[in-house]
């Protein structure tokens, strides 16, 4: 639970037809994405033109980076997000313009358009962000592109975790050639493993970030489990359903112990555990249980959380158990100090 991939096995009759996709020839031979490139194109609905594949979100990061960023222009991106974005910063000799969240956990839309200066060439925020939440709506998503066109700059929208919200900037492409929408099949999808990403912009952007593209840009394994996760897309329906019943209970649950809980968009949930007990300890004693979570920082304003990351809500109301347990010495002192005049 603290790497936010999917976190439930698929079941043993899919994995038997998942294995039978594997055949010899598609190891030996060069990957062909073609016929995948129309499925997924067909099932966004957006023309195959406007589509390029990458090995995970993060390779189109890694290609975007390349096609539009020479040393010295200015990337905004808000902190803490994607662990990778202020990397790929460095690697570009970008300017990083991080724009922080607040100690309320808050991300006004006015600190971000006012980072977005003449000299910025890039934004890129995800949406939903990890692992403290913000979702930015059609109209926010409007006025930051006002902005990027008005400044020159292209917004990256990373949808990584888009299914668990069904939040979109998709159907914004079509007014604005700025736009790229970044989508994984990471997550909701469950195929971390496999890496298998892709990009969706306007035909000009996707031919310019082409030219940065590995020459085979998916695996041919990648290309066939994606394709058959999409034929069968009621996998990823159905797993996104119980992802949300674990939201709802875990952050219900551990609000209930009078301690914050965050997380109604994505496919985890952030606990702001109590101080007197540090996050590590929190960490550690619950891995000893056989539960890993993740310390997604120990930079203000997260300085002693926790992220969760959720499967079914079995999983999750085992995963409370434990959590009270640990979190009970803490509840417990919380409790004297309140009730003592
Ligand atoms: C917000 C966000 N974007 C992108 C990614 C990268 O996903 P991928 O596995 O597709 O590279 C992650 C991974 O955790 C993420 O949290």
């Amino acid at each position: 639970m603290d790497r936010n991939e999917r976190i439930v096995d698929f079941p043993p009759h899919v994995m038997e037809e998942i294995r039978r996709l594997i055949a010899p020839f598609s190891l030996r031979a060069y990957p062909e994405p073609e016929a995948f490139y129309e499925r997924l194109a067909h099932w966004l609905g957006v023309p195959r033109e406007a589509l390029l594949l990458s090995a995970g979100a993060d390779g189109a990061f890694r290609m975007i980076f390349e096609a539009f960023v020479k040393p010295g222009d200015e990337v905004v991106h808000a902190v803490p997000s994607y662990g990778m974005f202020p990397v790929y910063c460095d690697l570009a000799k970008a300017v990083s313009r991080p724009v922080a969240f607040g100690e309320d956990l808050s991300l006004p839309l006015e600190k971000i358009l006012d980072a977005i200066t003449p000299k910025t060439k890039l934004v890129l925020l995800a949406n939903p962000n990890q692992p403290i939440e913000r979702v930015y709506d059609e109209a926010e998503c409007r006025q930051l592109l006002a902005q990027c066109k008005r400044r020159g700059a292209i917004l990256v929208m990373d949808e990584a975790y888009h299914h668990f919200c069904d939040l979109t900037a998709m159907p914004l492409l079509k007014e604005y050639g700025n736009l790229v929408v970044v989508r994984t099949f990471s997550k909701a999808f469950g195929m971390a493993g496999l890496r298998l990403g892709f990009l969706v912009s306007s035909k000009e952007n996707v031919r310019r970030v082409e030219q940065f593209r590995p020459v085979y840009e998916a695996h041919s394994a990648a290309l066939a489990v994606g394709g058959y996760l999409l034929k069968n897309d009621h996998l990823m329906r159905e797993y996104v359903i119980q992802v949300k019943e674990a939201r709802q209970f875990l952050r219900e649950a551990i609000r209930g112990l009078q301690i914050p809980a965050y997380g109604e968009q994505g496919n985890s949930i952030l606990v702001a555990f109590p101080r007197e007990i540090p996050a590590a300890e929190a960490a550690a004693g619950l891995k000893k249980k056989g539960f890993l979570v993740s310390i997604p920082s120990t930079k203000p304003p997260l300085t002693n959380h926790l992220r969760i990351t959720l499967g079914t809500l079995e999983q999750a109301q085992r995963f409370f158990a434990v959590f009270e347990e640990i979190a009970r010495p803490a509840i417990a002192r919380n409790e004297v100090t309140k009730q003592s005049p």
